[in-house]
């Protein structure tokens, strides 16, 4: 079976943890056969360096759990082409844990819901970031636009984003501190003012996303409480002038899960000058850096050819 597994980028501003949008651009490709052994087996075909240990890899320790719970009778390899930068910001690990979720479900007929999907996809989020946050893994299966309602039981509501909404990404080449690393330095309490704030921010975005009005998409990518710390932390890149750059530009602007990437919103047809203006910033401070000018995209699926 051939998996095609998108990049994902959550919280989009206000929506920690929440927030989650699956990109047309980029996406990993996993072909996953069955093999006798009770095992996973992984193999790197192309692309960026992962864990190749099944205890280790995002994927692989889904697809453990899965075979140990339902008691399946043989494993499987996945062969990975791996086009999404790991630790980007960009749910690389998450698109593993989706594919191998996705794909057991179907080559062992389990039947599982979407959202029991996304709690064993979750599962992989444990071995790279400290913690089963859905929220990428959410939106790599459902694809679109996804919201954590809770997590315990876990509800996922999932809405189609306009179909006129554009996504740029930029992703500077910069040595990342672990999602893990930026999950511990976030404050336990906040204002009550920021959470007013926050919660404004949702809503304009959420109503923005629901009713495709992009403006305000664009106007609700802000928040007070998580960006603003990391990127104190040193942790996000020209933090400061990158937001003004979206006000600026009329464009919505924020950090892509725990960073380093960015991404930005705009109508389709002026994604190219927002593409020119963020890859400008960026390399006039000394960064090189990757563009993506892509879009709202679908869930894992299977390859028809
Ligand atoms: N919501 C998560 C975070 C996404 O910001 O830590 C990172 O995977």
């Amino acid at each position: 079976m051939r998996i095609k597994a998108p990049a994902t980028s959550a919280n989009l501003g206000a929506g920690f943890d929440v927030f989650g949008l699956a990109l047309k651009e980029p996406y990993d490709l996993v072909e996953v056969t069955r093999i006798p052994e009770k095992n996973v087996r992984i193999k790197l075909v192309e692309g960026y360096e992962i864990p190749l240990e099944p205890e280790e890899n995002t994927g692989g320790y889904v697809a453990l759990r899965m075979i140990e719970d339902f008691d399946l009778p043989e494993g499987i390899e996945l062969r990975i082409w791996k086009r999404i930068k790991p630790k980007s910001g960009l749910g690389s690990s998450a698109a593993t844990a989706a594919a191998a979720a996705y794909a057991l479900n179907k080559l062992f007929n389990l039947g599982l819901s979407r959202e029991k999907l996304v709690e064993y996809a979750a599962l992989g989020e444990l071995i790279s970031a400290g913690s089963p946050h859905p929220d990428n893994v959410a939106s790599a299966i459902y694809g679109g636009f996804t919201m954590i309602l809770s997590r315990n039981p876990l509800k996922i509501y999932a809405v189609d984003p306009p179909a006129d909404l554009g996504v740029v990404i930029v992703l500077p080449v910069v040595e990342k501190a672990s999602t893990k690393k930026a999950r511990e330095i976030l404050p336990k309490m906040i204002e009550l003012e920021r959470y007013v704030y926050n919660v404004g921010m949702a809503a304009s975005l959420v109503a923005g996303m629901s009713l495709g009005n992009i403006e305000m998409i664009k106007e609700g990518m802000n928040d007070l409480v998580v960006e603003p710390i990391r990127a104190k932390a040193g942790i996000i890149s020209e933090y400061e002038e990158v937001k003004e750059l979206g006000r600026r530009l009329n464009a919505g602007i924020a950090v892509s899960g725990a960073g380093p990437a960015i991404i930005g919103v705009i109508e389709k047809e002026r994604r190219k000058v927002l593409a020119k203006e963020l890859e400008r910033l960026y390399t006039s401070k000394g960064y090189r850096c990757r563009v993506y000018i892509t879009e709202p995209g679908p869930g894992v699926s299977e390859l028809e050819e």
